[in-house]
């Protein structure tokens, strides 16, 4: 089964016919809300969507229960993953409105659950996260959005910081130094916990600003834009998505 986990202006998919919702509990805790069930236009398909941070966006991504979200939809038999973000853009070429399928990402996050492998009488595992995002998922994102001539960045790296404070202009030089293109706040530990589990985990981000000090944002950064921008362009997603679950 697919599972969509909605970011920032994603708590519901454009036509989408929910049939029901399920409360999962794991050892972990308490998933970000309900998990819904529903078919989209006439996709056979049922798929299953998640609300990283909750239905009415009151979690913020260093609160979000990753393992909770990662384990409920496993546990009911999600394998394949998509995860929608919005992100600030570092590389001056992803401008707001740009729809990015990254292909590496560098963790900057500090004191988050980052494995399901807590140690006690279990022996550690150390996944392989050389290829962080799975190229499997990525090809069928890639797929979708070319069938709905909607453009998409194939590749780039994702920088995922702490939050929920945006970053600082020198933070945001640092991590273009590093080699981010985009930063956002909840990319990891999602994209590892979805390795442990050993799902096919992918990423479609939605630029809706640029980064701390970069382009229009030398000042400072428009919460107002970067609504406006979701409101321009999240249904490029939906339609992306739309496509991923006929296909
Ligand atoms: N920084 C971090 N996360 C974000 C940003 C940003 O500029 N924009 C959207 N998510």
């Amino acid at each position: 089964m697919l599972a969509i986990i909605g970011g920032t202006g994603l708590y519901h998919l454009t036509g989408m016919v929910a049939t029901h919702r399920k409360v999962v509990r794991t050892p972990y805790g308490e998933p970000s809300g309900a998990l819904t069930y529903g078919r989209i236009g006439e996709g056979e398909e049922e798929i299953v969507f998640l609300a990283r941070h909750g239905y009415g966006h009151t979690i913020a991504p260093h609160r979000i229960n990753y393992r909770a979200n990662l384990w409920a939809l496993h546990e009911v038999g999600a394998r394949r993953i998509v995860s929608v973000a919005t992100v600030g853009g570092i590389s001056e070429s992803f401008v707001p409105g740009t729809i990015v399928v990254p292909d590496q990402i560098i963790d900057y996050t500090t004191n988050r659950d980052q494995t399901f492998f807590e140690g006690g009488d279990q022996s550690v595992v150390h996944v392989d996260m050389t290829q962080p995002y799975s190229e499997a998922m990525r090809r069928e994102l890639l797929a979708a959005a070319l069938g709905c001539g909607i453009a998409v960045v194939d590749g780039g790296v994702y920088g995922c910081t702490q939050g929920p404070r945006l970053e600082t202009a020198a933070e945001i030089r640092r991590m273009g130094r590093d080699g981010c293109d985009m930063v956002g706040m909840t990319g990891m530990p999602e994209a590892a916990l979805a390795r442990e589990l050993q799902l096919d985990y992918a990423a479609l981000c939605l630029v809706t600003n640029a980064a701390a000090g970069q382009g229009a944002s030398t000042t400072e950064i428009s919460l107002g834009g970067m609504r406006d921008v979701v409101d321009v362009s999240m249904h490029e997603v939906h339609r992306i998505l739309g496509a991923v679950v006929g296909s």
